[in-house]
């Protein structure tokens, strides 16, 4: 599975970057809204994330019509190779998903909550898919298991083109593991949620023990 980073924070994305596990970025209006982001630079920053991630950077169109997800979605492709257009799944966005795609531009269905959603994304051309996790367990339903029955249609077919899953509303750890488990394709990871997976107390003891018996050797 790889990893991508779900933030706009330009720090973040260079961390996780620095770590060398970093494949791609995803950004969302509220992800933007969220650093501060303004209109005007909405483009700029776009541009800046490509320079630093040499991978998929999914940048949200806004429209709600298939001729406006279009033309944003054309001005966002012309930012850099490397921008996938984000593109919600409703008939509009399917639509504007066909036109795009035809065109060579990577589409990312975002907003993608079950399996049917996901198998009419692909045949629209979406090149990623990215249904959502947490907000299923916010309404206390088993997210996981939604995400596990997409990526079972999904794999069910060839549709002509190359389809991958990104796991997405990753709140946990444990979220990460369950989506390697079923084999999603890439998992989109909060910077907060990565550096948590780092994280084990084993890890923490064991360092310790060694730097005290190393100390120890050096001082025998
Ligand atoms: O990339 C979009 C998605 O990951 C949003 O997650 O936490 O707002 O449900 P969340």
């Amino acid at each position: 599975m790889k990893f991508f980073v779900d933030t706009a924070d330009l720090r973040e994305i260079e961390e996780a970057a620095s770590w060398g596990v970093c494949a791609g970025v995803t950004t969302n209006p509220t992800l933007y809204q969220r650093i501060g982001g303004k209109l005007a630079d909405f483009h700029n920053h776009v541009k800046r994330i490509c320079e630093i991630v040499d991978g998929p950077v999914s940048a949200e169109s806004v429209a709600l019509d298939r001729d406006g997800i279009v033309r944003e979605g054309e001005e966002l492709a012309s930012l850099h190779r490397n921008v996938v257009v984000k593109i919600p799944t409703i008939t509009e966005g399917l639509a504007a998903t066909k036109i795009l795609s035809e065109q060579g531009i990577a589409v990312n269905m975002t907003l993608c909550f079950t399996a049917p959603q996901a198998l009419l994304a692909a045949r629209a051309g979406a090149r990623y898919i990215s249904p959502f996790v947490g907000r299923f367990d916010d309404i206390s339903e088993d997210g996981i298991e939604h995400l596990s029955n997409t990526v079972n249609c999904l794999a069910n077919y060839d549709f002509g083109h190359e389809v991958e899953v990104i796991a997405a509303s990753i709140r946990s750890a444990n979220h990460v593991l369950q989506a390697a488990l079923m084999g999603a394709d890439i998992a989109t990871v909060p910077f907060k949620v990565l550096e948590q997976l780092m994280k084990h107390p084993l890890t923490d003891r064991g360092l310790e023990s060694f730097l005290a018996d190393w100390e120890k050797v050096r001082n025998a």
